[in-house]
């Protein structure tokens, strides 16, 4: 595999940070710094709450739902200003910062094709299955009348088929996450038009 985004490496992280989070507030400061881009910042904000809605629907406790927010808001935080350096930039950030190594390891593996890092727990594999799928739900609304109204998982897979449509989103990516997380990607559409945060 060549991409220029490969991280070269699979552990993330201390053992010791875990059970070490940043606060919501410090979590959007940090966003509020970095990301000047209106649409990533709001992708981020919903990945994020369909990771946390996700995790509460398993009944996770509290913390591990503050996890899951965590990741879905921060995957993509060095996008805006260091395309470059993603998802370097923001795994070193969190590093610094002493965070949980659960929370970094599953932005690491947020895209295995481009950074090489295999998901292997079920929040990784979430956020890999939630991230592709949770923008082209939201591009599929804004080009309904009525958004998110009414809106069924038969519609979303139509236009899945339909190559041009939202061609930036990799039909192959969302497949695979789906294989990975064991989970038809009817049900995955299904909880995301459930619970898309929407504008
Ligand atoms: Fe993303």
């Amino acid at each position: 595999m060549e991409s220029i985004y490969l991280l070269n490496r699979t552990e993330f992280g201390s053992e010791s940070n875990l059970g070490q989070v940043m606060t919501l507030e410090e979590a959007m400061e940090l966003l509020s710094l970095w990301v000047k881009n209106d649409k990533l910042l709001f992708h981020m904000k919903q990945v994020g709450h369909l990771m946390k809605a996700y995790a509460a629907a398993k009944g996770y406790d509290e913390y591990m739902q503050h996890m899951w927010h965590l990741a879905g808001l921060l995957h993509d935080a060095d996008w805006d200003q260091w395309p470059d350096q993603h998802c370097r930039k923001i795994i070193e950030e969190l590093e610094s910062r002493n965070i949980d190594p659960r929370i970094i390891r599953t932005i690491a593996c947020h895209g295995p094709r481009y950074f090489g890092v295999e998901p292997v727990t079920e929040m990784e594999k979430m956020l890999y299955a939630f991230d592709e799928l949770s923008g082209f739900v939201h591009a599929y609304s804004l080009m309904r009348p009525q958004g998110y109204e009414g809106m069924e998982v038969s519609g979303v897979k139509k236009r899945l088929k339909d190559k041009t449509f939202a061609a930036q989103v990799s039909r192959e990516d969302i497949a695979d996450a789906s294989e990975r997380a064991g989970i038809p990607v009817e049900d995955l559409i299904s909880f995301v038009i459930a619970n898309q945060l929407r504008a």
